[in-house]
């Protein structure tokens, strides 16, 4: 579903990825880990095409989409959910949901659509005729999650969802991520939660310097002391 080769990407003059390989197949989730300024949202931009790769492809669905514009990828099954909760303010929580079907031609029907998540978090649908700006930032999270589900995304790629939000909200958050891809969407999380990520991820990759420096299935990757230790070393020379 989501086949990246070989790619490249920086800011400018300045490289930032040196050659990434990923694949997600439907259904699965892959996750990206790895230190603050390994790379992880330049990579989740530059497959987006919000960052036109150096060198290297994307393929979406066996279609060659590398450097096109981020609005013809969205148009082919792409979807970025960018970390920091960002919805609407003024907008109604109904509103903001809309907008994800809105893309999609506004379907009518998009409450219907919207179901799965609005289930999931039964907030949303007590809130709805609410402005966005009255929830909190995890529930603006789960908005802007619900907003990209109606899009129904054949690949979603969501930046550190849980950035930012209460504790609590984190697992209603990862499990919706997971009954996600479970529905045949390919999903791609980047996220710091490492534990709690590995816990519904199928695969994993840690991204050090902008490479690829571990890679393998969730299920091992738990129990592999070279992950933490990536993040603990870093962590500490770059704060
Ligand atoms: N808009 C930008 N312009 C220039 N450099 C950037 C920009 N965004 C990120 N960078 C640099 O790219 C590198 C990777 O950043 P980023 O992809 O945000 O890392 P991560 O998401 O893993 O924390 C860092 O060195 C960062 O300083
Ligand atoms: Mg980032």
């Amino acid at each position: 579903m989501l086949e990246v080769r070989g790619l490249h990407a920086g800011y400018g003059r300045v490289p930032v990825l040196h050659g990434i390989d990923l694949t997600v197949r439907p259904g699965e989730i892959v996750l990206v880990l790895g230190p603050n300024g390994a790379g992880k949202s330049t990579l989740l931009r530059s497959i987006c095409g919000f960052i036109r790769p150096t060198q290297g492809s994307v393929r979406l669905d066996g279609d060659d989409v590398t450097g096109l514009a981020p609005e013809a990828i969205t148009r082919r099954g792409m979807r970025l959910v960018l970390d920091g909760h960002r919805v609407f303010p003024e907008l109604s929580v109904r509103d903001n949901i809309r907008l994800g079907a809105a893309f999609r031609g506004g379907r009518p029907d998009f409450e219907e659509m919207a179901a799965p998540a609005l289930e999931m978090f039964p907030i949303l649908r007590e809130k709805l005729l609410s402005p966005a700006r009255d929830l909190s930032g995890g529930q603006q999270q789960m908005l802007a999650l619900a907003q990209a589900f109606v899009a129904q995304p054949k690949v979603l790629l969501c930046d550190e969802p849980s950035l930012g939000i209460a504790q609590a909200l984190i697992p209603p958050i990862l499990e919706f991520l997971r009954r996600w891809a479970a529905r045949g969407t390919a999903v791609v999380i980047v996220e710091q939660q490492i534990d709690s990520a590995l816990a519904v991820a199928d695969r994993a990759v840690i991204l050090e310097r902008g490479e690829i420096r571990l890679s393998g299935a969730a299920e091992e990757l738990k129990r592999d002391a070279r992950v933490h230790a990536i993040y603990l070393g870093l962590d500490e020379t770059e704060e």
